[in-house]
């Protein structure tokens, strides 16, 4: 029986056959020969409900890797903090985190959300088109707008929920949604809930989009590109890919979550720094990144969003985002847009660790913003060397395939703000004592 191959055309491990995973399992194989794109055919256990046997057997042998993930945090997500590592209280410098700007733990910030509490209690207790809906929630709707310079704004209750809801909401199934390849979960999982036809184009690649455009004429298109991709740390190619859908008729769209008030001059993402603003007719971005705390938002014309309010199930059928996750929201637009040397000193220290970790030789792919991808190419590997790195005090992300190619599996570091340049050249010593040195060891 032959084992599942690396498949250079879908970036991905074959899909196992059951036959395959069970003998991996039985005969005490390694179990890095397993991921977790092998576990999705049906059949294993007669009961939908069951997690496959072989599953459950794997992630117990690989317990070793699974307690890198879900880690427990026990402070605020700040540039150091505490988790715990191996049942104990452990300091680390953080670079897993998305508070680029250092709002989620901003005293003004935290003042406003227990400001809320007093005034609002807890939660929205209904969805926003029927009860959910506070004050401060049209306030943020109104400054969100005000900010972005359209007509209206509108929120959800996750970054995931509204890109979701919004790709779901306003394609149907007659349309075609042209993705990029490496395009996040949640807008791949909206064109699918939609019905509606699905394309990819190659990562960036304005001819590729040009092909799968041209594939596909004759029917209402949407391109579906990132400002900053979450995994890769590269900007979206706009300038050039809105050119390509423009010029098949195309409307484009943006997820800004990773970009949205800590890029541009202003904070309005990948979209103002590019200078594409007015080709994009609506923007979405997040709350659960640079502004610190949760939730999503799409602004737009009024006629647009006034539909996708009745048409975007996660917000029609999902209770509003609690006042004082929008209390706190609000301070933290506030804050950004009064503030833009946060964001001068977040792209300062991507700037410094990039060219230091460039220097150390270490692989960071295309990134070119705060977010960088560490790469290391081989997944037992970087289990290893993602134990160390937390032993010695610092927290980064293991990221396995099939969320990247598998010769890329990589560790996630996000550089933020707060960071100082302290906290920087410590974490470089880490990695450069723990990758390089193991490296030149093994040579
Ligand atoms: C590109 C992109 N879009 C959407 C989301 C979903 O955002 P949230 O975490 O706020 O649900 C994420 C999450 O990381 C993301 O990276």
């Amino acid at each position: 029986m032959a084992a599942p191959r690396w498949n250079p055309a879908t970036r991905g491990i074959e899909a196992a056959p059951a036959e395959f995973c069970h003998k991996v399992m039985n005969q005490n194989q390694d179990p890095f020969k397993l991921s977790l794109s092998n576990f999705l055919a049906a059949g294993e256990s007669n009961d939908p409900l069951q997690a496959p046997p072989n599953f459950t057997k794997w992630v117990r042998e690989s317990a070793w890797a699974r307690t890198l993930y879900e880690p427990e945090l026990l402070a605020t997500a700040d540039a150091r903090t505490t988790i715990n590592y191996d049942g104990k209280q452990h300091s680390v410098i953080n670079l897993c985190s998305y508070n680029y700007l250092g709002l989620a733990n901003h005293p003004e910030v935290i003042a406003a959300a227990h400001e809320a509490l007093k005034t609002h209690g807890l939660g929205a207790c209904g969805a926003p088109i029927l009860s959910g809906m506070t004050d401060l929630h049209r306030e943020l709707e109104r400054r969100v707008a005000k900010f972005l310079g359209r007509e209206d704004a509108m929120l959800f209750n996750s970054g995931f929920g509204g890109a979701l809801g919004t790709i779901s909401g306003l394609l149907r199934k007659l349309d075609v949604a042209i993705l990029d390849n490496r395009s996040h979960l949640s807008l791949r999982d909206g064109a699918v809930l939609s019905r509606c036809r699905t394309e990819k184009f190659e990562h960036n690649d304005p001819a590729s989009l040009d092909t799968a455009l041209t594939r596909q004429q004759g029917r209402r298109q949407l391109v579906i590109m990132e400002g900053i991709y979450s995994m890769d740390g590269d900007f979206g190619n706009l300038r050039e890919l809105i050119g390509v859908a423009e010029s098949h008729g195309a409307s484009a769209f943006v997820d800004e979550a990773h970009s949205m008030l800590a890029c541009g001059d202003n904070g309005r993402g990948a979209a103002e720094k590019f200078g594409v603003e007015d080709r994009i007719p609506l923007v979405y971005g997040t709350f659960s990144k640079a502004f610190g705390a949760l939730g999503g938002f799409v602004a737009g014309s009024s006629e647009t969003l006034e539909y996708l309010r009745f048409y975007a199930h996660p917000y029609v059928y999902s209770c509003a985002l609690p006042p004082v996750v929008v209390a706190a929201a609000l301070k933290a637009l506030e804050i950004g847009m009064r503030q833009p040397e946060l964001r001068t000193q977040l792209w300062e220290n991507a700037d410094y660790f990039h060219a230091r970790l460039r220097g150390l030789g270490i692989d960071t792919g295309s990134s070119t913003t705060y977010v960088m991808p560490i790469v290391i190419g081989e997944r037992e590997r970087m289990y290893r060397l993602g134990h160390e790195l937390r032993q010695r005090g610092l927290w980064v992300a293991p990221v396995d395939y099939p969320a990247v190619p598998l010769n890329r599996v990589c560790f996630r570091a996000c550089v933020t703000a707060k960071h100082t340049r302290a906290d920087l050249d410590e974490a470089l010593n880490i990695l450069e004592d723990t990758l390089v040195a193991a490296t030149l060891q093994n040579a």
